[in-house]
């Protein structure tokens, strides 16, 4: 009993020390810069794509593309539901959900008179 009264001030110390040098949980996976984007089996140029152009405007949430994610601050790859091919749970195949979450929103902000890719060659650029 003595020897562990003597020993818990080294016990607290030590554990405050763990607590300093344990960096604090970050609540955002910071998400890459920039990716490249290509399906398997692709014909055309991948398409590039910039997280720091689509999330500098606060209303671009993440949950915006990563729209199922349990974490969309957290997310995976589309992939990991939408299949290459087939419809799985609704889930349009890989090609179609790019192009559905891509041009759509391209298309809607074009014609809000801002500039952003709607042509193939545009985004699948060399
Ligand atoms: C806003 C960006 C965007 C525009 C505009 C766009 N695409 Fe895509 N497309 C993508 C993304 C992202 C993918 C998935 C990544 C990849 O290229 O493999 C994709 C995938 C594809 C694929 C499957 C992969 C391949 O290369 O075979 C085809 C085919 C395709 N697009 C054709 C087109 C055609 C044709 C147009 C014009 C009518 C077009 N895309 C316009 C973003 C775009
Ligand atoms: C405009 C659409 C869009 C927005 C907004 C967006 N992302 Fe993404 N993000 C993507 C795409 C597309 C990918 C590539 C997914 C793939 O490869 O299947 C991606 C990939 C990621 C990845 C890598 C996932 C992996 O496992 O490879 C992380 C992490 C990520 N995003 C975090 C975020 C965070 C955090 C935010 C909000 C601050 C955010 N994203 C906002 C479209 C977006
Ligand atoms: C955890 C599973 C999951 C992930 C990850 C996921 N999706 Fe989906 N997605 C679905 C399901 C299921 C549907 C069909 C049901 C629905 O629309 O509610 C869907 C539908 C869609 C649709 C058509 C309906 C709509 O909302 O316009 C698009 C486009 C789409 N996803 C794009 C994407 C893109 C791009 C990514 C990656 C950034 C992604 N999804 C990641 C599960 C997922
Ligand atoms: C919710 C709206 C939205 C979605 C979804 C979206 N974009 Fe964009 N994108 C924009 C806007 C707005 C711009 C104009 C540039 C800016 O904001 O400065 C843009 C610009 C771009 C540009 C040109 C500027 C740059 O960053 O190089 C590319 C390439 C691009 N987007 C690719 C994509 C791809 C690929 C996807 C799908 C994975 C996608 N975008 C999804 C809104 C969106």
């Amino acid at each position: 009993m003595q020897r562990l009264k003597r020993l818990w001030p080294g016990i607290v110390y030590a554990l405050f020390l763990i607590a300093l040098v344990t960096p604090g949980v970050s609540a955002e996976n910071k998400p890459p810069d920039t990716l490249v984007l290509k399906v398997e089996g692709a014909k055309l140029p991948p398409v590039r794509f910039s997280h720091t152009t689509h999330t500098r405007d606060a209303g671009r949430d993440c949950v915006v593309c990563h729209h199922k994610d349990k974490d969309p601050k957290d997310p995976g790859k589309c992939e990991t539901c939408h299949m290459l091919k087939e419809v799985k749970e609704g889930a349009p195949p890989l090609r179609d959900a790019f192009h559905g979450k891509c041009q759509a929103c391209h298309k809607e902000v074009s014609a809000k008179g801002i500039s952003a890719p709607t042509k193939c060659n545009d985004c699948h650029k060399k």
